[in-house]
């Protein structure tokens, strides 16, 4: 029997254990492979720690379907590649026929590299909530990511209107802006910051002063990605120099507003990858699980599957790395649906 080796690497979100779910049901259902569930990615093929997963056991492993994290554990640090040679041969030792990573861009970055060292027959499917990996629409653990967003907002949205109160919420997303302008349209923020286009804070400070002016709304919800820069700032330093971004744009309104301001902070953190998965990301999971067993079946490696138009398709691994991150399009349709709902987000030049 053919063995197939399948990791989650980088952050968790929800989402992984469906995926999980769906290879190995297709994987020994369909085509009669046995599943090895290597532990914690590339710090399991070091050190050899694997789990078999099959059909029988996912009877009782149905619960996967609603379980957030990931069974296998992840990493999210390790210098993989100064131990690159050990890494390797862990897949060989393992006797895998082939591997199937659930990953960011940051892992494909460095496994590509292994499994081309190594000669591995290798496979990726994205995940990420910060939605950055290139050539795909969508990662798995994004669409859970912005509902428990848009559900955040739209708690503090009733605090913040009871108290007339602005309220800062910072969200993640590393160095793309995917996840706050996603949720904060759908949430009903007056203001999102995204780093792929600068604020000032003096922009922020008139737009609340003319929502005051205009509507009366003494109100207002701020969303920041954690990545976000203000005009001026170097972007090649992705976080500004200050703990927290929403502190620091809280700091500077409270000082800077002509009108005075009553304003909260609240950093979602990591609430925002906890959770069982919503119902796009567990198609999606199924989908890119099911279409990434049939590509190890067929022998066909060196690909992710990825989400475009409406489909799943496959892409080279190597075209993907090149293009990492993805980030928000500034003249993209969701940029101008902000700003034609009048919200502000930040000053293009
Ligand atoms: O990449 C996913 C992500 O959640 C980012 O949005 C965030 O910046 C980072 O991971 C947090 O990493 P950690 O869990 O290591 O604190």
């Amino acid at each position: 029997r053919k063995r197939l080796g399948v990791f989650t690497s980088g952050g968790d979100c929800p989402g992984l254990n469906t995926a999980i779910r769906a290879i190995v049901a297709h994987a020994t259902l369909s085509y009669g492979w046995e599943v090895l569930g290597i532990l914690h990615a590339t710090q399991g093929l070091l050190e050899r720690k694997a789990i078999p997963l099959n059909a029988e056991g996912l009877g009782g492993m149905d619960v996967l379907l609603n379980m957030g994290g990931t069974i296998l554990g992840a990493i999210n640090k390790g210098d993989t590649l100064a131990q690159a040679d050990d890494v390797i041969a862990g897949y060989h030792e393992l006797g895998l026929d082939a591997l199937i990573a659930i990953c960011g861009d940051g892992s494909l970055k460095i496994l590509q590299q292994l499994a081309q060292q190594g000669n591995w027959n290798f496979l990726a499917i994205p995940k990420t909530i910060d939605n950055d990996v290139a050539l795909t629409d969508r990662a798995i653990g994004f669409d859970t990511a912005v509902n428990i967003v848009v559900d955040a907002l739209s708690r503090i949205t009733s605090t913040a209107a009871s108290h007339d109160r602005v309220f800062v919420v910072e969200v993640m997303g590393r160095t793309a802006g995917h996840l706050a302008l996603y949720s904060g349209i759908a949430g009903g923020a007056d203001v999102i910051l995204i780093p792929e286009i600068p604020y000032s804070i003096e922009g922020i400070c008139q737009h609340l002063q003319k929502l005051r002016e205009r509507w009366g709304r003494k109100f207002a919800l701020i969303v920041v990605a954690e990545g976000a820069h203000e005009i001026g700032h170097d972007p090649s330093q992705p976080y500004p120099p200050h703990h927290s971004i929403g502190q620091y744009i809280a700091d500077q309104v409270v000082k800077q507003s002509p009108i005075p301001i009553e304003l909260r902070v609240s950093v979602l953190g990591h609430i925002q990858r906890g959770g069982a998965p919503m119902a796009m990301d567990r198609l999606l999971a199924a989908g890119m699980g099911n279409t990434a067993v049939d590509l190890a079946a067929q022998g066909t490696f060196g690909r992710m599957v990825a989400w475009q138009g409406g489909q799943v398709v496959t892409v080279p691994i190597s075209d993907v790395v090149a293009k990492c991150p993805r980030h928000v399009d500034p003249d993209s349709f969701l940029i101008r649906t902000a700003q034609g709902l009048g919200i502000y987000v930040g000053d293009k030049p």
